[in-house]
């Protein structure tokens, strides 16, 4: 790929031929058909395509939680073939934040409990954790809310809680998948001014995954992908979606 190759720039995590293959009873889907993806330092990345062309299937490869058929996946230089799953999920804790499509928050625990999570499984002390959590959800509008359970947020308010959670420990890479579906206008804008500021940091990755159009414009560069496979690879201004 000829993502922008200045000499500062370096590269997080790059996916080498990859594919996946959900078995599907006598149909077998091929999710992803050989994908190459480079995601760089300091840069926000967004992944595009239309539903089911494999975009929640690479990020799940990237994070080590799906292992793959054929290829390699390099995150900050570790090929994930090369580690145990106990490597790889330590390896997480530390380095990795997620907004998942389905925001997966824990409903027994209230949202500051919630945003806590990463920091506690780093062994950060509980309040401590706490203090740094909420003053995250404040600055995500949602200050008056720390005691609340997520079955009594909207869909928006929850969305912004997992965004929380994803970047209270600073990682060094952010994954988020559609972190925008259920949110405003504003509070999109605000969430994705969130991502872009971790990524102006030279060792933070950040990589999107979206539909949406509206937030385009917030990437560094932009991988389309169809059935499958990377068919694009651009900066957003050589973008041009129908
Ligand atoms: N656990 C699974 N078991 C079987 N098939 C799966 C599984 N996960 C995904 N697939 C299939 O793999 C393909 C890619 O799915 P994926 O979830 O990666 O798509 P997507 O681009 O994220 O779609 P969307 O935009 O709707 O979230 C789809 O055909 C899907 O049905
Ligand atoms: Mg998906």
């Amino acid at each position: 790929m000829s993502a922008d190759s200045s000499p500062e720039s370096s590269i997080a995590v790059e996916v080498k031929k990859v594919t996946k293959i959900f078995p599907n009873g006598d149909t077998p889907t091929y999710a992803l058909r050989e994908v190459s993806f480079q995601a760089q330092n300091g840069k926000l990345t967004m992944i595009v395509g239309p539903s089911g062309c494999g975009k929640t299937t690479l990020l799940s490869v990237i994070c080590g939680t799906l292992g793959v058929d054929s290829g390699d996946i390099e995150v900050f230089g570790n090929n994930l073939k090369m580690m145990s799953d106990a490597e790889i999920t330590h390896f997480r804790c530390l380095n990795v934040g997620f907004i998942f499509q389905q925001f997966n928050l824990i409903p027994t625990l209230t949202i500051v409990e919630n945003a806590s999570i990463p920091l506690i499984l780093q062994g950060m002390p509980y309040r401590k954790a706490e203090e740094k959590a909420a003053a995250l959800l404040e600055d995500l509008g949602l200050g008056k809310r720390i005691r609340s359970f997520p079955r009594q947020l909207s869909g928006g308010q929850q969305q912004r809680v997992a965004i929380a959670r994803a970047l209270v420990h600073d990682p060094k890479l952010v994954i988020c998948d559609e972190p925008t579906a259920s949110l405003d206008a504003a509070t999109g804008h605000h969430a994705l001014e969130l991502l872009k500021n971790s990524a102006c940091n030279a060792d933070r990755c950040v990589i999107v995954v979206t539909h949406d159009s509206r937030i385009f414009s917030f990437a560094d560069w932009i991988a389309e992908m169809e059935d499958g496979r990377v068919i694009k690879s651009c900066l957003p201004a050589d973008y041009h979606h129908g």
